[in-house]
């Protein structure tokens, strides 16, 4: 089976990255990293692309006058790597809305919170002042407008009474490992569609359970 080639934007720690990799082990995954893309030189991530044998380089933005030339050298190395797909894991720069068009339908991110509910940053503290029971993580389609994107697929946990931002960013971490590989597989195998602006799925989805919290007796 021919694999899709997707290239991933990282600025640090890397779990996401390393949560496509692992994925990509699998024979049946359509998708194969051709290439990672830190901005930052210092990126523990990039440790996952070394073991893994995956092509990476770091594009320091400090070494750019402006986004658009900074946004031009990383164009230009997902373009010859020949990558359909470009995934945000932990990519913390804002992209200028030229490469967001270039990319249309085809640059992903992921978000921990569930948008369009806690968009930006320090979104974990956020959760936990606003006093939020269920709290989670969304895949989207990348916008011109920052977390606003089509939302691809969400995955929601509950919030515990003594959790503080640091324990709730944990289990949250867990789940965008098992929902971006998933996410990201729907988009290349043509099961989630943008469509009027909002992802369609072709293939059935199961309802379910409802995810309650606080738990009702006997729930
Ligand atoms: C993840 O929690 C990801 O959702 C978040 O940064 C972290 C990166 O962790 N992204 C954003 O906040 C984007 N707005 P990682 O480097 O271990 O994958």
């Amino acid at each position: 089976m021919a694999k899709t080639k997707v290239g991933v934007l990282i600025s640090g720690r890397g779990t996401n990255l390393q949560s496509l990799i692992a994925a990509t082990a699998a024979p049946d995954y359509p998708v194969e990293i051709a290439l990672v893309i830190s901005n930052r030189p210092r990126a523990s991530g990039l440790k996952y692309a070394e073991m893994a044998a995956i092509k990476h380089t770091v594009i320091d933005h400090n070494a750019f006058p402006d986004r658009e030339s900074f946004e031009t050298a990383i164009n230009a190395l997902l373009r010859e790597a020949k990558v359909d797909y470009v995934c945000l894991a932990g990519f913390m720069r804002i992209l200028t809305d030229r490469f967001v068009g270039n990319w249309r339908g085809r640059l992903l991110n992921i978000h921990p919170s569930l948008l369009p509910s806690f968009k930006g940053l320090n979104v974990h503290e956020r959760m936990i002042d606003a006093g939020v029971k269920i709290a989670g993580c969304t895949v989207h389609f990348v916008s011109t407008e920052m977390d606003a994107g089509a939302i691809i697929g969400q995955a929601a946990i509950k919030v515990l009474p003594n959790d503080n931002a640091k324990s709730l960013a944990a289990r949250i971490l867990k789940i965008e490992h098992r929902l971006y590989p998933t996410c990201l597989q729907a988009v290349v195998e043509g099961s989630a569609r943008l469509s009027g602006g909002v992802v369609k799925f072709d293939a059935p989805i199961k309802a379910g359970h409802a995810l309650l919290n606080p738990t009702t007796s006997g729930a």
